[in-house]
């Protein structure tokens, strides 16, 4: 069990809580628009189990800090909070697509959303890519097509990925070790591409990515 912020109230933080509550680890939802993270916090508070919520500027007080924002939320989030993240594993989970084309990734080449993200606090917190392949729904669903979710985990901290293999495991998922942080270059083309299946695939979101082996 680990004790968890997810920065972020919108779908993925839905999802992610979903999975995490379901493994029974603490929560602590944080968002810009407080009033968002208490109804995410009242949805998957339940018999026995509470989540807890506040504003995004509210102490932080879990041992891992999801980033369920958009691209330059988490950026930001990373730089203004980066002394409060010592000691802390940090998530991030974006897809920074260019919604503008949709049709490639804002990062700079030979980089990704992860290692920016993980240059902006000054003295360094280890950050673990994961989630990014898994769509909101799949993740709330806790399945699709009777399946378990792959969740592809990439990081250059053995420590901090082995508590995030233990929280995706905790959630009935499959933790895949995918290599070092800069693997979230190829995770992150993965999670794009998969958006842009989207239309081809006729499955509005609702699909996953599955490596299925003998
Ligand atoms: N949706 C998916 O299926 C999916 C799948 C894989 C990865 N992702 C990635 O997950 C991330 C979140 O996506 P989402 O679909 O959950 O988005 P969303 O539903 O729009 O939710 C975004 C959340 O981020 C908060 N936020 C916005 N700007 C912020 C900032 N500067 N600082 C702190 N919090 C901020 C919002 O706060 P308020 O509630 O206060 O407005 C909102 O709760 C994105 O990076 C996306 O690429 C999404």
């Amino acid at each position: 069990m680990s004790n968890v912020t997810i920065i972020g109230a919108g779908n993925m933080a839905r999802g992610i809580g979903t999975r995490l509550a379901a493994g029974g680890n603490e929560l602590q939802i944080l968002a810009p628009n407080a009033a968002h993270a208490d109804e995410l916090a009242r949805e998957l508070t339940r018999e026995g189990y509470r989540a807890t919520s506040g504003g995004v500027a509210d102490a932080i007080t879990g041992d891992v800090v999801v980033l369920a924002t958009p691209y330059e939320g988490a950026l930001q989030f990373a730089q203004s909070r980066g002394s409060e993240l010592q000691g802390k594993v940090v998530v991030d989970i974006t897809n920074p697509v260019d919604f503008t084309t949709f049709d490639s990734l804002v990062t700079p080449p030979e980089s990704s959303a992860a290692q920016e993200i993980a240059k902006r606090p000054p003295q360094g917190v280890p950050v673990v890519k994961a989630f990014n392949t898994t769509f909101a729904g799949t993740l709330v669903a806790g399945s699709v097509a009777d399946q378990d979710l792959d969740v592809l985990i990439a990081g250059d901290d053995a420590d901090a990925k082995s508590v995030v293999t233990g929280l995706v495991e905790s959630g009935g998922m499959r933790a895949i070790d995918a290599g070092p942080l800069r693997r979230a270059q190829q995770l992150e083309q993965l999670g794009f591409l998969h958006m842009t299946l989207q239309d081809n695939l006729d499955s509005g979101y609702g699909s996953t990515v599955k490596f299925v082996t003998p």
